[in-house]
């Protein structure tokens, strides 16, 4: 069934009809330094929580965030519940809040419910007060009944209060700090008188500055337009010098992040958020990939997320959600290309980036490394995976490298593996299959031991030897003895004498660790067998013997591919 037409029941959010800002600055500015966090965290994410967080998990969310170096914690909503309220008192009585970090509560402008904050405060060094009260038309409206000038009573009466009350108690260092809920649904010029108004009262000075904080609370326009509401708001304050200009945005039609970083180019100085996006309905800002959008930009951020994995846990556990595998930044797969293009650029990448030179690697916006990452999960394969990724694999987890025409033989089998299964090729899949075409040795010839009988001193190198090799053929044993100058054309020389002329096209050889530690050599031959083309492969821990095993592989192959009759 269709949707009715939404123009009969949604209404377009216009505020260009208040906003008059022809002459925006902040689409022509950049981001040059880190804003003031704030984590809402243990406030407005947690009263999202479907099990809001106990003092324990509270305590070890609040040590976390201290650690990635927040400085701004709203830690609770004192006068909603027993809970909050006791974990302030045991921040502060227990003397957990560093020197360098300010707790803020939140408190509604109702007069008891503003005193059991101050009094959930009492003996903090500093503390942020945070009043709030929705200003919108709607709520003006449907929710209080209220005229604009009595919506900016209840704020001047929650301001004069709180200034009463903290002038009473000069042993905290008092910061105030104002929002005007649903801010980003006001008219602006409200908004501002509103705003004007707790400013002065509250008597703020560049010195002692306020914080007007100003939350889409429900995100309902594109980015740009709360980039111009902020915008107008830096330009239009009465008192700009004395405020710290901070902004809440939630994420309800996805764009939290640009809209927090447009604000941040309009003026803002300050942007209250939670880690991984939590929040009301589809969450507060997320403060880490803000932060690391700007690292990734070669601005630092001041927080550190060296060990993401460690802060997501933290996150997870408290919060009881998960974080979602394609989260930016953090997520399982974001650091993961599937895709062979991507895999192969990726590839390319990591083979030219100098160890302290500047992140250039297709694809991967930072490196992995820089948040706690390796490199394990970049590469991974499934049936969308081209040959580099599946080459890039095996090479990185079991040493073992192809020629390029041979990583085209090889993806083929991988690919119709990866067809069949509709599963995620594991490296120990890779190897399977690596075996299965180029080592397997169950018909045909297989290596088994060679002995050098004889070797001519002489100048020519490779000297002239006379060899004795052990093979294998159906599993029948075969001794056969050769001659050559060196142990591979000698090799060569005894498949002669089985009826088989190899002429190597290209032999690559190199030494690799393999997952038992050993030192193991690979052998890759490309060589014309009666004019058909085929490559091998063998693996053993001296060259000698692998170069044998390759050529074995090399004649199964193409007896198998040529469907020829064994020979006898
Ligand atoms: O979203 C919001 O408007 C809030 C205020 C209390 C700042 O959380
Ligand atoms: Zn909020």
């Amino acid at each position: 069934m269709m949707l009715a037409q939404p123009s009969s029941k949604y209404r377009a959010f216009n505020p260009f009809a208040t906003i008059q800002l022809s002459d925006r600055q902040w689409p022509s500015r950049q981001i040059e330094k880190a804003p003031i966090w704030m984590s809402t965290d243990l406030r407005d994410g947690n009263q999202a929580l479907i099990e809001p967080m106990n003092a324990e998990k509270k305590m070890r969310f609040f040590k976390m965030l201290v650690n990635i170096g927040i400085k701004e914690i709203e830690v609770a909503f004192p006068s909603a519940s027993d809970t909050d309220f006791e974990f302030v008192r045991q921040l502060i009585t227990g003397n957990h809040i560093p020197d360098d970090v300010t707790i803020e509560v939140l408190t509604p402008a109702r007069e008891d419910l503003i005193r059991r904050t101050i009094d959930a405060v009492q003996g903090a060094k500093r503390a942020i007060i945070h009043l709030y009260n929705p200003v919108s038309p709607a709520f003006r409206r449907i929710v209080f009944a209220k005229s604009c000038e009595e919506v900016k009573q209840i704020a001047i009466d929650g301001t004069q209060l709180i200034k009463t009350l903290t002038d009473a108690r000069p042993e905290t260092e008092w910061i105030f700090q104002y929002s005007p809920e649903t801010f980003s649904m006001t008219e602006l010029d409200v908004a501002k008188d509103i705003c004007d108004t707790v400013t002065e009262i509250w008597q703020a000075t560049p010195a002692r500055k306020i914080i007007i904080n100003l939350p889409s609370t429900v995100e309902c326009t594109t980015p740009n337009i709360y980039a111009d509401q902020i915008e107008w708001m830096h330009r239009h304050l009465a008192h700009r010098d004395a405020t710290i200009l901070s902004v809440h945005p939630h994420n309800d039609r996805g764009t939290a992040v640009a809209a927090a970083e447009l604000a941040v180019m309009a003026g803002a100085d300050r942007i209250e958020g939670c880690l991984f996006g939590n929040g009301e309905r589809t969450g507060n800002v997320d403060l880490v990939t803000l932060a690391l959008n700007l690292y990734t930009q070669g601005i630092s951020p001041g927080l550190d997320f060296a060990d993401i994995d460690a802060v997501r846990q933290c996150v997870e556990e408290c919060n009881q959600i998960p974080v979602h595998p394609r989260h930016p930044y953090v997520g399982d797969l974001v650091h993961t290309a599937f895709s062979g293009s991507h895999q192969d650029a990726i590839k390319k990448g990591f083979a030219q980036q100098a160890p302290d030179g500047m992140w250039e690697v297709p694809y991967l916006p930072i490196d992995p490394r820089d948040i706690g990452r390796n490199y394990d999960a970049v590469i991974r394969v499934n049936s969308q995976s081209g040959k580099g990724g599946m080459t890039y694999l095996l090479e990185q987890e079991y040493g073992i490298s192809m020629p390029r025409r041979m990583q085209i033989e090889f993806s083929h089998a991988v690919q119709q593996f990866a067809d069949r299964s509709g599963l995620e090729v594991q490296a120990s899949d890779l190897f399977q299959i690596f075996r299965q075409v180029f080592l397997t040795t169950d018909t045909g010839f297989a290596y088994h031991a060679h002995q050098v009988l004889e070797q001519r001193t002489s100048p020519s190198v490779p000297a002239h030897l006379s060899m004795r090799l052990e093979l294998l053929f159906n599993g029948q044993s075969r001794v056969v003895q050769a001659t050559g100058h060196g142990i591979h054309a000698a090799s060569i020389t005894a498949f002669v004498q089985q009826g088989i002329h190899i002429d190597p096209v290209e032999v690559t050889e190199h030494t690799f660790i393999d997952h038992q530690q050993q030192k193991q050599c690979q052998c890759v031959i490309e060589a014309r067998i009666n004019g058909d083309r085929q490559f091998g492969a063998g693996i053993a821990a001296d060259a000698e013997s692998a170069y044998i095993q390759a050529l074995c592989s090399v004649v199964n192959r193409h007896l198998t591919n040529n469907e020829e009759a064994l020979v006898a």
